[in-house]
């Protein structure tokens, strides 16, 4: 019996194959079908061509109704979703001249959230979570990557992760969980750092496998606090148990980006003050480049030298590093076009950095472009082509959104209040 499902015509789809996962991307590998269909069963995408040469192959058929342009589900692969309060006295002490890394020192800043995350109930923290995710889907993006780090101790890292274990079966959205137990010391533990991480890593790692609470562990280590060997044995004890290694790194000093080139991490996110011999390391290198100009509107920083990154051959992923503290700003969109007009990124750069090589950021193989046996998420904009997706003014909404071969409407989260 036929299942397959047909969507289209759309006025133009890019399935963004035949592009390189690395390196440079020019706007003329950009091609696209026009008067498009695709062809759908279950979850999966099973042809992509003409719309009128797909029909005969289709048990049903959704028309559209308006020229839409299609394109993958976006893939926000660096978020801190999941965290209680807010720090919007800190954006005023930032720009009063108090640094973001002397706000944290002194206390505030991640200790602030961590205290704001720990408050909260799971039923609150769900809500939150509905709450953001409905922001993101209205955006288009159908994977997000979510990191713990704001609960710091065992309980509350374990707590946090399970939310978002019990929320991804009720959400149209793939979340990615990450653990950031190694985000900064906190506060209330009174051995020493070290011991910190060594509790983590002996007691934490086996309980995330045990209940497949998440796959991956990050580590922030900008700050004075970790000490290198510490931090040695937390990423030997990572690999050990078979996580993938994600870092944040060369976000203020310069580091982090050796050390993970040094664990093959899968992804180095930041990299605001990267330095030309990392660039090149980096570049030649397997790991993705993440960048996340979301913290440098939001720190008033540079970017990072994203244009460097791909001349040197690097995997260019652009995330919106939704959090309170560094980037509380929201659209992904809207980061990455600025990030394009400041970095000179093309076009072909940019959505790359937002679909297949965000999926390279997360070992994710299956998504971020269209293609025969990938997964059917995919989104559709009234826009003329792909470049009106970066210069339209934002919020940019996508008109339709398909996640896994499902319609989905997301609920305006500013005028339905869950
Ligand atoms: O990616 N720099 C470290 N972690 C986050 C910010 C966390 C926070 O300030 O709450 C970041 O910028
Ligand atoms: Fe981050």
């Amino acid at each position: 019996m036929k299942t397959n499902h047909l969507i289209g015509p759309f006025s133009k789809i890019y399935p963004l194959t035949k592009m390189p996962l690395r390196g440079p991307l020019k706007d003329d590998q950009l091609h696209c079908i026009s008067d498009g269909g695709i062809l759908v069963d279950g979850k999966k995408i099973v042809a992509l061509g003409k719309f009128k040469e797909l029909e005969q192959r289709a048990a049903s058929v959704e028309l559209l109704q308006q020229p839409l342009i299609c394109i993958p589900g976006l893939i926000d692969c660096h978020t801190h979703l999941l965290f209680g309060g807010s720090r919007a006295q800190e954006f005023a002490m930032r720009n009063s001249g108090k640094s973001y890394l002397e706000i944290n020192a002194a206390g505030g800043g991640i200790w602030s959230t961590v205290q704001q995350t720990r408050a909260l109930s799971d039923a609150q923290m769900k809500h939150i979570l509905f709450k953001r995710i409905q922001q993101l889907l209205l955006s288009g993006i159908t994977t997000v990557e979510i990191k713990s780090g704001y609960g710091l101790s065992m309980a509350s890292e374990i707590q946090v992760l399970s939310v978002l274990q019990q929320v991804q079966s009720q959400v149209p959205i793939d979340i990615v969980a990450t653990c950031l137990a190694a985000h900064i010391l906190p506060k209330d533990w009174n051995r020493s750092s070290g011991n910190y991480l060594q509790t983590m890593s002996e007691n934490l790692f086996p309980v995330l496998r045990q209940q497949a609470l998440a796959e991956r562990i990050d580590i922030f280590i900008d700050h004075d606090q970790f000490l290198l060997k510490d931090i040695h044995s937390y990423l030997q004890a990572a690999q050990k148990q078979g996580f993938d290694i994600c870092f944040h790194a060369e976000q203020f000093r310069v580091g982090g980006v050796a050390l993970a080139l040094e664990y093959g991490a899968v992804s180095v996110d930041h990299l605001e003050v990267i330095e030309s011999e990392q660039i090149q390391g980096l570049g030649a290198s397997e790991t993705v480049a993440v960048v996340l100009p979301g913290a440098c509107l939001g720190l008033g920083q540079a970017f990072a030298p994203a244009r460097q990154l791909l001349d040197a051959g690097s995997c260019l992923a652009i995330a919106s590093d939704y959090n309170p503290g560094s980037a509380p700003y929201g659209n992904l969109l809207l980061q990455a076009a600025l990030l394009g007009t400041f970095e000179q990124l093309t076009t072909a750069e940019l959505i790359a950095g937002l679909t297949f090589r965000a999926a390279a950021a997360l070992n994710l193989n299956d998504r971020g472009l269209l293609a025969p046996f990938k997964q059917a998420d995919f989104c559709a904009f009234p826009a003329a082509d792909i470049h009106g997706i970066f210069y339209n003014p934002k919020p940019f909404y996508p008109a339709k959104i398909w996640k896994a071969g499902i319609e989905i409407t997301p609920l305006n989260p500013y005028t339905h209040p869950l």
